[in-house]
């Protein structure tokens, strides 16, 4: 059954899904992969609409796959499919651009991400909405952390308690990461770290263990193993 989304809702959310996957090892563009028997985009913007505060979804597909994608969430929610780019960040920019006019919090999403809850939707939209600029969902960091010079001999431990891993949905006032975009030199840096590079404010709420990213063959066997846990 089609979703509905909200049309009162106040959150865009962008699905930059035009990756081609190559972590994963051979096959189809990821998001098009299956995760028991469904593409990982179909599973990500399933919990995307399934919060109450969307109001639209941008999806940038590869962009031999515009149609097929269409196609393929068409029974799911319904969202604006647009072509990607080469490097995530102009896959994001694409999507921005087709936002329309209404949504003033802009959450910038992995469909990767593809088991993130709906609860983190909102929280990371709640933040925003409650005059941060720029949110993002972390976890603390459970590893030590090293750091080790070009021959890997250790320099030294680095103090983990001043640590945060980073996931997705990042959440933005729109104004904020139009702005960020614009003036956007390093292709390398995620969404928050753009607003950061222009001195702006970049606030942490809790993340979510099942928001991992699906990046190797070990993480869709995890995925696949939590959707029959009933992620
Ligand atoms: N992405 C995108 N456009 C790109 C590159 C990445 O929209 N040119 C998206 C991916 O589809 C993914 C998200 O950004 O949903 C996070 O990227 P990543 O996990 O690195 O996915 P891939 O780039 O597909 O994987 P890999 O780096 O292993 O090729
Ligand atoms: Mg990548």
């Amino acid at each position: 059954m089609t979703a509905q989304l909200n049309p009162r809702g106040d959150v865009a959310v962008l699905v930059p899904a035009a990756g081609a996957g190559v972590r994963l090892g051979p096959g189809a563009p990821k998001a098009l992969r299956l995760l028991a028997g469904e593409p990982l985009l179909v599973h990500a913007v399933r919990r995307i609409a399934a919060a109450p505060s969307v109001h639209t979804i941008v999806v940038a597909a590869p962009a031999t796959e515009v149609e097929a994608v269409r196609a393929m969430l068409a029974p799911v929610a319904p969202v604006t499919v647009v072509p990607g780019g080469a490097e995530r960040q102009e896959s994001v920019a694409a999507a921005l651009a087709a936002v329309p006019a209404g949504p003033e919090i802009v959450l910038v999403h992995d469909a990767a991400r593809a088991l993130t809850p709906p609860h983190l939707v909102e929280s990371v939209a709640a933040a925003v909405r409650d005059g941060h600029d720029a949110v993002i969902p972390v976890l603390p960091v459970v590893d030590t952390i090293k750091e080790v010079d070009a021959t890997e001999r250790v320099l030294g431990t680095v103090d983990r308690s001043a640590l945060r891993a980073v996931q997705t949905p990042q959440g933005f006032r729109r104004s904020a990461l139009i702005a960020a975009h614009r003036s956007a030199g390093d292709a390398l840096t995620d969404d928050a770290g753009l607003i950061e590079k222009q001195g702006g404010a970049v606030m942490c709420v809790p993340g979510s263990e099942l928001a991992l990213k699906i990046t190797r063959p070990f993480d869709m066997a995890l995925a696949e193993r939590l959707l029959t846990t009933g992620a």
